[in-house]
């Protein structure tokens, strides 16, 4: 660590001081386990009215097992899921859906982040032949993995298509928080899309606490023992629910993804004129792509943290989070600048 701001990721800050009291103040006493606590009921409760889900909400420690857990709900042992080539389910999880569901992943490439129904229908070709693994859930994330946002205009082309394809849709909202607050739109609005959806905490202030909402009453019954199968099932609930109560209350959410976004704005205004940086992707969250000369790019990492995203392509990622200000951008965006004055 350099001691300065790091732009490698949302997951490279702290958590948030309310996220932290709230852990506090849920320690005292003795609280029964598993879930079966008052701070895990009311919750629970809470996330399902913010979404309008029926199934429910439930707990889990991290977003792989999120995504692992949500896409189990939705499968039949014989399906497959379409996804986009970037998608974390894809690039990031060491191959946790194939290797824990049995599924395969039918990983479309996409000039965004983003599938549509036309990129959705070219992956149906196969179906009702027995050689072929069979389609059964479209695995979309919100905000992508690129940066980006679908507009709820997109998601609901999406949904519909599939709902005419007999096809599932699992949204992975680890940045659900920022396409919100982006869109600035209900959350209620996009899980109307889905059938089941994660919603991160983590990398929006909590310390480790993801959710997972399950839309319809009728699939979630299995959610309990699936969860438990799949070790997300925490003794000690009351910690993660302490956490999502802090993020709840008066949408604190909503403000700390509103912030990070507006971090990546300002970055992305400042550094789109500097000399040989080209932003790639529209800044649509609290991620930031960047082209620049690899010079530049190794100048920069001197003093900065961040992740080269394609070295062939010579492109970076730059992200930022709830805690991220003004002043930590403006040093960044000098020693941008400086890069290219070299
Ligand atoms: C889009 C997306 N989904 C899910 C995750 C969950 O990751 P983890 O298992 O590290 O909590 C991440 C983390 O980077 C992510 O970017």
């Amino acid at each position: 660590m350099t001691g300065r701001k790091s732009f490698g990721s949302d997951n490279h800050t702290g958590a948030h001081p309310a996220v932290l009291r709230a852990m506090m103040e849920v320690n005292s006493g003795d609280a029964v386990a598993y879930g079966a606590d008052e701070w895990t009921q009311r919750v629970t409760g809470r996330l399902c009215e913010m979404f309008g889900a029926d199934g429910g909400a439930f707990l889990v420690l991290n977003g792989s097992g999120a995504n692992v857990l949500g896409l189990s709900v939705l499968l039949r042992r014989h399906e497959a899921v379409i996804c986009a080539t970037s998608a974390h389910i894809n690039t990031d999880e060491s191959a946790a859906p194939e290797r824990l569901l049995g599924t395969k992943l039918l990983a479309v490439p996409t000039p965004d982040g983003k599938l549509t129904p036309e990129l959705i229908a070219a992956q149906l070709a196969g179906r009702g032949d027995e050689h072929f693994a069979q389609p059964g859930v479209v695995a979309v994330t919100q905000s992508t993995e690129l940066g980006t946002s679908y507009t709820l205009a997109e998601l609901r082309k999406i949904a519909d298509f599939c709902r005419a394809s007999d096809l599932r849709v699992f949204l992975d909202g680890a940045r659900l928080a920022n396409a919100v607050a982006y869109l600035d739109c209900s959350l209620a609005e996009i899980a109307e899309c889905a059938d089941v959806l994660t919603f991160g905490g983590t990398k929006n202030g909590a310390v480790g606490a993801e959710a997972l909402i399950v839309m319809g009453g009728s699939m979630a019954a299995d959610v309990p023992y699936l969860r438990k199968q799949q070790t997300q099932l925490a003794s000690k609930m009351r910690f993660v629910a302490a956490q999502f109560g802090a993020l709840i209350e008066d949408e604190l959410w909503r403000g700390n993804a509103a912030q990070a976004n507006a971090m990546a704005r300002r970055l992305a205004d400042g550094a789109r004129d500097v000399d040989g940086v080209e932003i790639v992707y529209p800044v649509q969250a609290n991620a930031v792509f960047a082209r620049l000369r690899p010079r530049q790019i190794a100048a920069l990492q001197r003093d900065w943290t961040f992740h080269v995203w394609d070295e062939r392509e010579s492109m970076v990622r730059w992200m930022t989070a709830f805690d991220t200000s003004d002043g930590d951008v403006d040093a960044f965006l000098a020693g941008i600048r400086a890069t290219a004055a070299a």
